[in-house]
């Protein structure tokens, strides 16, 4: 087996579709390109075929890894291994975070990973669903609103993932005499539409924030991805969609952050690679 090492390009995208794809996962072309569009990442080649890939997208103070997938006929050899050391020398933050597979978790492990909590998939076709209560579309002059909303929500710095998805997602807001009190974005992704990141103070106010999107894609495929313990699970299964089984378990290394220090959280991701 003689691998080559190299920082990912825009040209590898098509190769790194085919990986993920592989692996049953649904990412399309232009959800590749999002992430690395604010990632380091790497692939390893194999006579110039994509056979690995990982990526360090940073967030301030905190990174995620994500897209850490090797070829099936790879695996077992220690190729995640020496992917996981160029990706985590690519950055140095005060924490690490990401959402594993099972498959993932003894390698994650390894690298000094530990379990905080887990995520659940729930997707399919929406039903006839109501707005409850008085979320609005939103727009990009809510943004810096948004960015400093999410930051007391997850304690890092993702504006870079919000400038790339205000190119390309429709964003509800929930607004108040204050401001923005809770905002939720939702855009194409794979085979359907997610909704996500969802910032709000309450269950209720992110329902009302989801259920307003939803009330504008009656029929559609929607995904969300919102971890065990928000209390969304019930509701979202009304409103037509149902958990999956392919979840995720959140991880966290280094500076370990307990949770929202201010009185927003996130409901929802905005995906597994960007929490
Ligand atoms: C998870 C995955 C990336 C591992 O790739 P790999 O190249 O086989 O992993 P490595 O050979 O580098 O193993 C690295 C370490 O992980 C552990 N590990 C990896 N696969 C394991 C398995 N199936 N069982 C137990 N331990 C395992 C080992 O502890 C190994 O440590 P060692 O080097 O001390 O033996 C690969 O199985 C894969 O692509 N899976 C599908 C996509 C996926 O789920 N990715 C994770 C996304 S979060």
């Amino acid at each position: 087996m003689t691998l080559t090492f190299a920082a990912m390009q825009p040209a590898h995208l098509a190769g790194a579709v085919r990986l993920s794809a592989d692996v049953g996962w649904p990412h399309r072309k232009e959800d590749w390109r999002l992430v690395l569009g604010i990632s380091h990442g790497f692939v390893a080649l194999q006579e110039g075929e994509v056979v690995a890939t990982a990526l360090a997208t940073p967030f301030g103070n905190a990174a995620m890894v994500n897209m850490v997938i090797v070829d099936a006929p790879l695996r077992g050899m220690g190729v995640a291994r020496a992917m996981m050391e160029r990706v985590m020398a690519a950055a140095d933050p005060a924490s690490w975070h990401l959402v594993a597979t099972d498959a993932g978790l003894p390698l994650y492990e390894a690298f000094g990973f530990r379990r905080t909590g887990k995520i659940i998939r729930y997707q399919g076709l929406v039903a006839d669903v109501r707005p409850s209560g008085d979320a609005c579309w939103g727009s990009t002059a809510d943004l810096a609103a948004i960015i400093r909303l999410d930051r007391a929500a997850c304690g890092m710095d993702r504006a870079s993932m919000y400038s790339a998805l205000s190119n390309e997602a429709r964003l509800a807001v929930l607004r108040r005499s204050g401001g923005i009190a809770g905002h939720a974005f939702v855009r194409d992704f794979g085979l359907g539409r997610v909704i996500g990141p969802v910032v709000a103070a309450s269950a209720d106010e992110a329902q009302d924030l989801i259920s307003f999107i939803m009330s504008e894609h009656s029929g559609a495929c929607l995904r969300v991805d919102t971890r065990s313990d928000t209390g969304l699970g019930a509701w979202l299964e009304q409103s037509g969609l149902s958990a999956d089984t392919a979840g995720g378990i959140v991880m966290q290394a280094g500076t370990v952050i307990s949770g929202p220090a201010g009185p927003v959280s996130v409901f929802a991701l905005a995906s597994q690679a960007l929490g």
